[in-house]
């Protein structure tokens, strides 16, 4: 008969234990089940879109599951439209759809089928700058300027809807349309975030502009 010191685990023998503990019912039911999970992450779910993008036609063939963003940079090329945080919280990427200013980061290219896109790219030309790219040039609304694509998208748009009326979170009275104000300016804005903080010449930037239109 062995007697107690004569029991002797060697590490190999310590290591092999661990491992065949470690193989929980849980996990072996998780390993049976990742065929199809993986299948269904797979990217086999194509679709054709049809795009109107600064007034060129573009029919593009995509994985559903690309946003408008990545649709413009990656497949369009145009870079112009930036991805901050790709999750709808800075505003680097706003384009205009349809005449609305929306986060492009947070659509899918496939919902838009139709659809008018402006970007950056679509409302001037160097030679020929839209007003407000004219406006931040002139005011210094910007330093890096890695939020200013989605900073002037926004602006024009702010612009067009008091013109069209549509009330704010800061507009006083509800039966009156809303002015340009550097409050209705600044509640509009306030979806574009700049890490340089250049906010006070952007200000400055979309008053002339509204100025000038006045
Ligand atoms: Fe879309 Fe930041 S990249 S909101
Ligand atoms: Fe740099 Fe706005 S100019 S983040």
């Amino acid at each position: 008969m062995s007697e107690p010191n004569d029991f002797k685990i060697t590490r190999r023998d310590l290591i092999a234990a661990g491992a065949a503990l470690s193989i929980s019912p849980l996990s072996a039911n998780v390993a049976a089940q990742s065929p199809p999970v993986q299948r269904a992450l797979e990217p086999t779910h194509g679709g054709s879109v049809s795009l109107l993008v600064n007034g060129q036609r573009q029919q593009l063939d995509l994985d559903n599951r690309t946003s408008l963003l990545d649709a413009l940079r990656e497949h369009l090329h145009l870079t112009g439209t930036k991805k901050g945080c790709d999750h709808g919280q800075c505003g680097a990427c706003t384009v205009i759809v349809d005449g609305q200013r929306i986060n492009s980061c947070l659509t899918l290219a496939v919902m838009h089928e139709g659809a008018e896109v402006t970007t950056v790219e679509g409302l001037g030309t160097p030679a020929s700058l839209h007003p407000m790219q004219q406006a931040f040039v002139d005011h210094d609304g910007f330093q890096c300027g890695y939020c200013t694509p989605g900073q002037i998208c926004s602006a024009v748009s702010v612009l067009a809807e008091i013109e069209a009326g549509v009330p704010s979170h800061v507009t006083e009275d509800l039966a009156q349309p809303p002015q340009v104000t550097a409050a209705e300016i600044r509640e509009r804005m306030s979806g574009n975030i700049c890490r340089c903080g250049a906010y006070v010449n952007i200000l400055d930037a979309i008053t002339d502009v509204a100025e000038a239109r006045a």
